[in-house]
């Protein structure tokens, strides 16, 4: 695992899509797994930026997304298909047959699930997941206790997820309590991940994931097992973190991040994509 600090949240996105980008012009078949939620805003922002102005190429590009409210039909404006269509899909070049959500919709969602899991490995697996996290540390919507080597399933969520998300529906008592979310196990798969945090609201959850013990009670800790993790975080997500001197050392001195140490440009986002 590798953590990078940023100076704040609009350089973090930044980043992230930055190391979006270069994987895409690297691989044009990437098969990227994508997160929804506040955090990755800025991310498809910047995305849908570098498409328009540097051409940056999707139309080979096939996406996985983490997980999918049931029973929510994908026109509902609280669905995540609906999410991804308006902050990404809708503004780049990519097939719309190349993106991939659970299906809530599903009349048998345990074989929806069993297929999702299928698909992804016909694509050959994926390439580059890019993560958020919870409150109480959920990655997709793997709660306190999932398995850390889940598989794609259903889930409950817990009630502070449900109060923290609630709040992005038009009527809070029509969100969900449910969710099909892939597994930690499947998470583990992706031959690369990014996780971005940030905000001070996320500093406890992050210090526990990345430098506390390896638990169920905290999903997004499994990723201290994974051979290819970038953490990218805001200064105030950073506060909690121990080894800060040390990963600001490697951010600073590593060749692999030269190309990225430049200041990040203050890009004007397009007022559709501006955060909240
Ligand atoms: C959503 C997902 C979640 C979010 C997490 C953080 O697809 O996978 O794990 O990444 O709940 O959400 P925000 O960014 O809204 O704080």
């Amino acid at each position: 695992m590798e953590l990078v600090i940023q100076p704040d949240a609009e350089c973090a996105a930044w980043l992230v899509a930055s190391l979006i980008a270069k994987a895409l012009r690297e691989k044009p078949h990437l098969v990227l797994g994508l997160a929804t939620g506040r955090t990755m805003e800025r991310v498809y922002g910047y995305l849908v930026q570098m498409h328009r102005e540097e051409k940056l190429d999707f139309s080979l590009c096939r996406t996985f997304n983490l997980d999918e409210y049931i029973g929510l039909s994908p026109d509902h404006p609280g669905s995540y298909r609906y999410y991804m269509d308006h902050h990404l899909f809708n503004h780049i070049n990519i097939d719309h047959r190349n993106t991939f959500l659970p299906d809530g919709t599903a009349p048998d969602l345990k074989a929806a699930c069993r297929r999702y899991e299928e698909t992804i490995l016909e694509f050959g697996g994926i390439d580059l997941q890019l993560l958020g996290i919870g409150a109480d540390g959920h990655i997709g919507f793997n709660e306190p206790l999932s398995a850390l080597r889940s598989r794609t399933r259903e889930k409950a969520l817990t009630p502070s997820t449900i109060a923290v998300n609630s709040t992005l529906f038009r009527r809070p008592e029509e969100m969900p309590t449910r969710a099909l979310t892939m597994g930690v196990g499947t998470i583990l798969d992706a031959s690369n991940i990014i996780l971005l945090v940030t905000g001070s609201t996320k500093s406890d959850i992050l210090a526990k994931a990345v430098e506390g013990p390896i638990t169920a009670m905290v999903s997004a800790s499994a990723l201290q097992l994974h051979p290819h993790c970038q953490v990218v975080v805001d200064e105030h997500a950073a506060v909690k973190l121990q080894a800060q001197e040390y990963y600001r050392w490697v951010f600073d001195n590593e060749p692999d991040w030269a190309e990225f140490r430049a200041p990040c440009p203050s890009r004007k986002v397009l007022p559709h994509h501006r955060p909240k």
